[in-house]
């Protein structure tokens, strides 16, 4: 994968490759945020206001990267985020993704919105591949979908629970945002995949007002429990209490996200309350943190903080839409290295070796 005539060096990279490849509904789509976009640029921002205090003399040569999550062998603490509609970036969108990602044997969260089938990109995928469910308000809409997800081989469901309804996304009132003819997602309602939008309004907002439930609640959580025997992921967690309640409720873990700042913008960055809700959950679940990871001391970060992996969205969408699987590999294969090299800095053999003490300033 190239930028101009040098080789991609960091994620920053894919960005660049990418927009001039895609059309402005499908960029914006992807880049855009809520309101002003300032959490989209604090999520970044927040992992740069930690330092990293490394320790030395460890004797550390090649460092393992290797870790479990939910049980499942991983190459990297990495998962790729649930991103919607990879058909509009990438011809082969999905299962680019997944052949990309399966170069290094690495993990992906697949989106409800997934313009391929689950079932297509389970066989394609040689690591675990979990999935992001939305709650439909017809219930048997629900049940169908999470008996294909069991049968499909995926191994947890990880439920969003910050999108009550959708964001204030300017980018996409301004597009007009709706899905190109002749795509469709996992599950369809009697209107297909996405309406055209009312007036005014992108078509992801008419979709999820017309077919998502909106009073979702601590009900439905134990509902869903009730009806698999997956792991559940509560994704969209900012908060010690709600975090607390989640592993009451039987989650396996916890994603700490503000969905990439496209939710509510005045959210506070991810990293900021990693370490809280870390601490309520005491680990009694997995916790599992995304939004603005861009470098692997991001990831180290995150470990110290006390989180299980990272889930990294943007920069895999931007690394498919420049060079498709091999763009996608190459981005595993650029945080690989930086996350090789910054555990080899820190004096860490492993990531077990990543604790609290190495966030500076001193975290409590
Ligand atoms: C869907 O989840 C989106 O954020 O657009």
């Amino acid at each position: 994968m190239s930028v101009g005539d040098r080789p991609a060096l960091s994620l920053a990279d894919f960005e660049r490759t990418a927009q001039p490849r895609l059309d402005p509904v499908a960029y914006h789509y992807y880049a855009g945020g809520a309101d002003d976009e300032r959490l989209l640029r604090e999520n970044e921002a927040a992992w740069g206001r930690a330092a990293l205090h490394p320790r030395v003399l460890r004797g550390v040569d090649a460092p393992s990267l290797d870790c479990t999550v939910l049980g499942c062998p991983l190459p990297m603490p990495v998962l790729v985020a649930p991103m919607a509609y990879q058909r509009m970036i990438h011809p082969d969108g999905e299962v680019a993704m997944a052949a990309g990602t399966s170069a290094v044997g690495g993990g992906l969260v697949l989106s409800s919105m997934s313009t391929t089938d689950m079932e297509e990109v389970a066989a394609a995928s040689s690591g675990p591949v979990f999935f992001q469910l939305y709650v439909y308000d017809d219930p048997a809409i629900v049940r169908e979908l999470v008996a294909r997800v069991e049968a499909a081989g995926c191994q947890a469901l990880v439920l969003t629970v910050d999108l009550p309804v959708v964001g204030n996304r300017h980018r996409d009132e301004v597009h007009q945002f709706t899905l190109r003819e002749g795509m469709s997602i996992q599950c369809l309602t009697a209107e297909g995949p996405m309406p055209m939008p009312d007036e005014g309004e992108s078509g992801l907002v008419t979709f999820f007002r017309r077919h998502l439930k909106r009073d979702l609640d601590w009900d439905d959580v134990a509902w869903l429990r009730s009806i698999t025997r997956l792991p559940i992921v509560l994704k969209g967690v900012l908060r010690a209490d709600d975090a607390a309640r989640a592993v009451d409720a039987g989650a396996s873990a916890i994603c700490v996200s503000n969905h990439g700042g496209r939710q509510l913008d005045a959210a506070p960055a991810t990293f900021d309350v990693l370490p809280a809700v870390v601490d309520a959950v005491a680990g009694r679940a997995e916790v599992w943190v995304d939004g603005g990871i861009r470098r692997g001391t991001d990831i180290v970060k995150a470990i110290a903080a006390g989180a299980t992996c990272t889930l990294i969205g943007r920069p895999f969408a931007w690394a498919l839409a420049s060079d498709g699987a091999d763009g996608v590999a190459s981005a595993w294969a650029i945080l690989r290295r930086e996350l090789a090299i910054d555990l080899a800095l820190c004096g860490c053999a492993g990531i077990d070796a990543i604790s609290r003490d190495l966030l500076f300033p001193p975290q409590p």
